[in-house]
């Protein structure tokens, strides 16, 4: 059973997936916790589901690299076999990815390489993009560079919001991310091999 810790920083719908996903019997992994950079709408879905929670609050410390000790303080804590950062907007630390790498992964609601960021559904509609999508990949120390486990595209419609877009988006995420995850656990994707590319 792959032991799961998901940091979020909003709604968590994804981290919502993962954890009607690990209820099911059949699915070979578990969030054990959950953590958060900021008193996130998502931590409720812990809350529901009974797994603990803690946050780390950036402004409690006087240095990013201070704020990222902690942090990871406090996923060490938990020995997770698998870090999942979903939707958690903050960089880590290159100590923070260090000490995880490969054993952190992310969901980006865009087809890296292109449209990284913390903007990415806004940014590919500015472009005009016709198609945009979903990426899993594992973290490195840049900023939503590191190596793809996989990607699933989907189209722009004619008049779409950013809303109404990254909805369509998440939809496609949440089910990429639980099979991800899956995969990982089931050693079909090989997080070291990956993180080699
Ligand atoms: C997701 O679409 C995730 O890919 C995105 O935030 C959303 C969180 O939704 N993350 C990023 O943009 C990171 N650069 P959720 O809180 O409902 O899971």
């Amino acid at each position: 059973m792959l032991s799961l810790l998901v940091l979020i920083s909003g709604g968590g719908s994804n981290l919502r997936a993962l954890l009607e996903a690990s209820s099911d019997p059949g699915y070979p992994a578990r969030v054990i916790a959950v953590g958060s950079d900021t008193e996130a709408d998502g931590l409720a879905h812990a809350e529901e589901f009974q797994i603990p929670s803690f946050t780390v609050l950036p402004t409690a410390f006087e240095s990013r690299a201070a704020w990222g000790d902690e942090l990871l303080a406090q996923i060490d804590r938990w020995s997770p076999d698998l870090v999942v950062c979903a939707g958690f907007m903050r960089i880590l630390p290159p100590a923070v990815v260090t000490a995880l790498a490969p054993r952190i992964i992310n969901t980006h609601p865009a087809l890296l390489p292109a449209f990284p960021g913390a903007h990415a559904v806004r940014d590919a509609l500015a472009a005009g993009a016709r198609t945009t999508g979903v990426t899993v990949h594992v973290i490195d120390e840049g900023v939503d560079t590191g190596p793809v486990i996989v990607q699933r595209e989907i189209a722009v419609l004619p008049g779409d919001t950013e809303h109404e877009l990254h909805e369509r988006i998440k939809v496609v995420e949440r089910e990429l991310l639980v099979q991800a995850v899956r995969d990982i656990a089931e050693g079909l994707v090989d997080l070291k091999e990956t993180a080699a590319r």
